[in-house]
């Protein structure tokens, strides 16, 4: 069984499809624990799937370095396989990296290399492109720069809005995600060589 520690600032839309998938004792991966830098609304999944949560508020740090050191204590002690940033609003420092990549794996509403950094919905909206799209990548000391694992173009369409977009990607999200996690269980996917390559 693949353990996953998944990161969250959100709602937890993504994370919800992984613990729906995990509920199939077929699914070869197990959501160990919830993690979250701040109040995140997400971090009510635990209690609704009977997952362990916890919280690492950056707010209660003095920098950003201090802030990933406590969450590399948090999420280390549950011996993750692998750790899903997903929806985590903050960049990690590099100590996170070091920890945990390439086995630290991040979900990004556009198609990388376009539109990196916190606004890719909004930014592909304000670029007036026709097509935008979903990417799952490996993080590492970039922002959103990492070796892509799995993406897929998504069409803008006419009066999108960002939510409705958004909407739209999440679902596409869900599923590269999903098909990773399946991947890296079953072995027909090395993040170490794909990150080397
Ligand atoms: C996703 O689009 C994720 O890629 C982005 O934030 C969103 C998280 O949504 N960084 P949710 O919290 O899973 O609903």
């Amino acid at each position: 069984m693949l353990k996953l520690v998944v990161l969250i600032s959100g709602t937890g839309s993504n994370l919800r499809a992984l613990l729906d998938a995990s509920a199939d004792a077929e699914f070869p991966a197990r959501v160990v624990a919830i993690g979250a830098d701040r109040d995140a609304e997400g971090l009510a999944l635990g209690e609704e799937y009977g997952v362990p949560t916890f919280s690492v508020p950056f707010t209660a740090y003095p920098d950003r370095d201090a802030w990933g050191d406590a969450l590399i204590a948090e999420v280390a002690r549950w011996e993750p396989d692998v750790v899903v940033l997903s929806g985590l609003m903050r960049l990690v420092p590099p100590a996170v990296v070091d920890a945990f990549s390439p086995h630290l794996i991040n979900t990004h509403p556009a198609y990388l290399p376009e539109f990196p950094g916190a606004h890719g919905v909004r930014d592909a909206l304000a670029a007036g492109v026709t097509q935008t799209g979903a990417s799952l990548i490996v993080v590492d000391n970039s922002v959103d720069g990492g070796p892509i694992i799995a993406q897929e173009r998504i069409p803008v369409l006419p009066g999108d809005t960002e939510s409705s977009l958004h909407d739209r990607i999440k679902p596409v999200e869900r599923r590269l995600l999903i098909q990773a996690v399946l991947d890296i269980a079953n072995q027909h996917l090395d993040l170490k060589e794909l990150a080397r390559s």
